[in-house]
């Protein structure tokens, strides 16, 4: 039986904001991803992730969502997404939309009607206790963002558990009417044709039920197994859609058993954003991380940067030195089996970017004064061009730096070397070559500093892979390969 399509999928996360604006306003809308398909498809990914689009006050960049069943008219409407949708699935492409299941938005109707009226049913879908005698807060969970996890509704007294901002709520999912309203948000998507959803925060649905100190106790209860089960009934009935979970948790036995084949299909892998830039860190990360999720009904995932990420062209040094590093990872982990997840701009080898303060627009910069993740927010340069750098005709809502006019999609367009040629190269290779090989990752005798495996298909023929992980020229043995510094080969046998 064929894999399934989400099993090695080359997934380009979009983040709506920034991607394409059509109409001015200086933010990114589905019209302008839409316009912009035809870019995706030459790229050569197979799927595309769109970041929450639904109504929302913007607090957390739209995480914090005021309507699930919905287009925020910044980005559109319901018409414009279905006019989107059926132009991708055309093209070949596969949309994941995010679905925010741990908190909704300060503004969402239900929480609006919670905090009016104590009594009210809404009441319960969310968790307000009232404080400790002191007047302190229910616990001492502290939010993701910086701060007590707990904010008070001065109308009733009460507090109510925020892990992140306190403009997001946190549902209680051990209310089943919170189960019935979110397998209606999941169907409302999935009549209108989407293939697959990425799951916000997909670990800390649950919390300790009797909310103890620690924040262990906070989030990854088993009881949030049940979820995952119940949603996987309401995904198959569908057919060929899928899930994939954001389980933020740095270790992958953890995360893996978030995933199988009653469960998510996939779950991004952190760890492996966590990796330096060094041969061995790979080797042992990529190694348990194939054991843990090459199995039946998951695969591997390999995640190097998002929307909540440091740009791994940054992590890994920056400037010409970070790219190569980048570009060599991203070259080394996409030819694995299982699916690469990436962030729009990699492929143009965009660094982080130093928005200055007065910009700022992230939750953690206004509760932590820490810089937080607009840096890797900013908009596509699509011309090096211009101020709107052909991303939109007014102010955009972040500003772009230098790098907008260097590194440009029009400065690289068919020009030899440059890195989005380099990934359009390497999909392309992907795509003939890897859905060919056996799934079996063969490690060869490499170099010190350097990592090598072996990918062989039915007929005997191969693919080597090879990383040179140091700043000196190194030599693969068996076979002869010819490594440069801080390079990925693809060498191909028989
Ligand atoms: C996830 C999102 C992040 C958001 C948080 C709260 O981690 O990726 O951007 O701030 O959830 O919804
Ligand atoms: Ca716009």
């Amino acid at each position: 039986m064929a894999d399934p399509w989400w099993r090695d999928a080359v997934v380009y996360e979009i983040y709506v904001r920034s991607f394409q604006d059509s109409n001015g306003d200086g933010i990114g809308d589905l019209a302008g991803i839409h316009a912009r398909l035809p870019y995706l498809k030459r790229l050569g990914v197979d799927a595309i992730w769109l970041t929450p689009f639904y109504p929302s006050p913007m607090h957390d960049a739209g995480y914090d969502v005021a309507d699930y069943c919905d287009v925020d008219p910044r980005f559109g409407r319901l018409e414009d997404f279905d006019a989107l949708l059926a132009d991708a699935h055309a093209l070949g492409l596969r949309v994941f939309v995010d679905v925010v299941p741990n908190h909704t938005s300060i503004e969402h109707p239900w929480f609006r009607a919670a905090v009016a009226d104590p009594s009210a049913p809404e009441r319960e879908l969310y968790l307000f206790r009232p404080g400790r005698a002191d007047g302190s807060p229910p616990n001492d969970w502290q939010s993701v963002f910086g701060g007590s996890a707990w904010t008070r509704d001065e109308t009733s007294g009460e507090f109510y558990l925020h892990l992140f901002d306190s403009s997001q709520p946190d549902l209680d999912w051990r209310n089943p009417v919170v189960h019935e309203r979110f397998r209606d948000i999941l169907r409302f998507w999935l009549d209108r044709g989407v293939d697959g959803f990425r799951i916000d925060v997909a670990h800390a649905l649950y919390k300790d039920a009797a909310m103890r100190d620690g924040k262990e106790n906070a989030w990854d209860q088993d009881e949030v197994f049940g979820v995952w089960e119940e949603w996987r009934g309401v995904l198959d009935e569908y057919g060929d859609r899928s899930f994939v979970g954001e389980v933020f948790l740095y270790d992958m036995d953890r995360v893996a058993r978030y995933v199988g084949p009653t469960r998510l299909q996939q779950a991004f892998n952190f760890s492996i954003a966590k990796m330096p830039f060094d041969a061995e860190a790979f080797r042992a990360k990529v190694t348990r991380s194939l054991e843990l999720f090459e199995r039946d009904g998951t695969s591997p995932t390999w995640v190097l940067s998002n929307h909540d990420l440091i740009r791994h062209a940054t992590r890994f040094g920056g400037g010409e030195a970070g790219r190569r590093r980048a570009l060599a990872a991203t070259a080394f982990l996409i030819a694995l089996p299982g699916s690469a997840y990436l962030f729009q701009e990699e492929e143009l080898g965009l660094e982080q970017s130093d928005v200055p303060p007065e910009a700022r627009q992230d939750p953690i910069w206004f509760r932590t004064g820490e810089a937080g993740r607009d840096g890797c927010r900013t908009p596509m340069p699509w011309s090096a061009n211009g101020d709107g750098h052909g991303f939109t005709t007014g102010k955009p809502w972040l500003p772009f730096d230098d790098q907008a006019a260097a590194l440009a999609v029009d400065k690289q367009d068919g020009v030899a070397g440059s890195t989005l040629e380099a990934y359009r190269e390497l999909l392309r290779r992907r795509r003939e070559l890897v859905p060919g090989l056996g799934r079996e990752v063969a490690w060869l005798d490499a170099p010190d500093g350097c990592l090598a495996f072996r990918r062989t298909a039915a007929d005997g023929r191969s693919l080597v892979v090879a990383t040179n992980f140091t700043a000196e020229p190194r030599t693969l043995p068996q076979p002869v390969v010819t490594l440069d510094p801080e390079t990925t080969v693809w060498h191909l046998e028989g």
